[in-house]
């Protein structure tokens, strides 16, 4: 039988070219009902914004529009992106050369769990539309707190019909989370000043580790 993350691998494979099209040719129905995937982007190329040529690691970097992103709207002066889905970091490697920033974009293919990270060597991580997909939060999180030296952004998904209709169609393992049970993640791992955004469908989490 295949394991949690091989079926979460599998899924993100066969569905790279249709998740880089929400970015690249979005309908009106991306824009309407997938509003949260541009949302939360947003919010961390701000984050990215504030801190000054950050280095950032870019948790489940996906098609890497937004690791793009980081570099030419963040500021980023480096930028790492590690994913499980070979599919998506061939697009991720492709869309950074096509922007003319693959000298400064490293895209690992992988499980970020089982993956080597300096501690403290990136200014900034980031996790979006990821811990979907985590069965063990708490030690995803601490992970993150540890390789992060300035601050990190994560989106959770909530509970509600969303979740139900992706919890039936999704060929992999999907979580959801409450306010209450991220603001005890983030204290358990050490972040105590951590801000939390209501976005459609869930949140996004601002914290600063030190
Ligand atoms: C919904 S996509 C989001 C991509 C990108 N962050 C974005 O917002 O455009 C989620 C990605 O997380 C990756 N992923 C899930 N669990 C992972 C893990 N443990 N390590 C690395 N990548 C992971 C999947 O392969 C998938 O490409």
């Amino acid at each position: 039988m295949k394991s949690k993350t091989a079926l979460v691998q599998d899924y993100w494979d066969k569905h790279s070219d249709l998740f880089g099209d929400y970015y690249k040719n979005p309908t009106w129905f991306d824009r309407t009902f997938r509003k949260a995937i541009f949302l939360r982007a947003i919010i961390a190329i701000d984050v990215c914004k504030q801190l000054p040529n950050p280095s950032v690691l870019d948790i489940g970097s996906g098609p890497g529009m937004n690791s793009v992103a980081f570099v030419k709207k963040g500021g980023a002066s480096r930028l790492t992106g590690v994913d499980l889905a070979p599919n998506m970091i061939d697009l991720a490697r492709r869309h950074a050369a096509s922007e003319n920033i693959g000298d400064r974009c490293e895209f690992i293919e992988g499980d970020f769990m089982q993956r080597d990270f300096e501690p403290g060597g990136f200014d900034l991580a980031v996790a979006l539309g990821v811990f979907d997909y985590i069965g063990e939060p708490q030690a995803f999180l601490n992970k993150m707190r540890r390789v992060a030296k300035k601050a990190l952004v994560a989106s959770w998904p909530e509970n509600g019909l969303r979740m139900l209709l992706r919890k039936m169609r999704y060929a992999c393992p999907v979580y959801s989370y409450t306010e209450p049970q991220i603001r005890e993640l983030h204290q358990k791992a050490g972040m105590e000043n951590v801000e939390l955004i209501k976005i459609p469908g869930g949140w996004v989490s601002k914290a600063t580790p030190i």
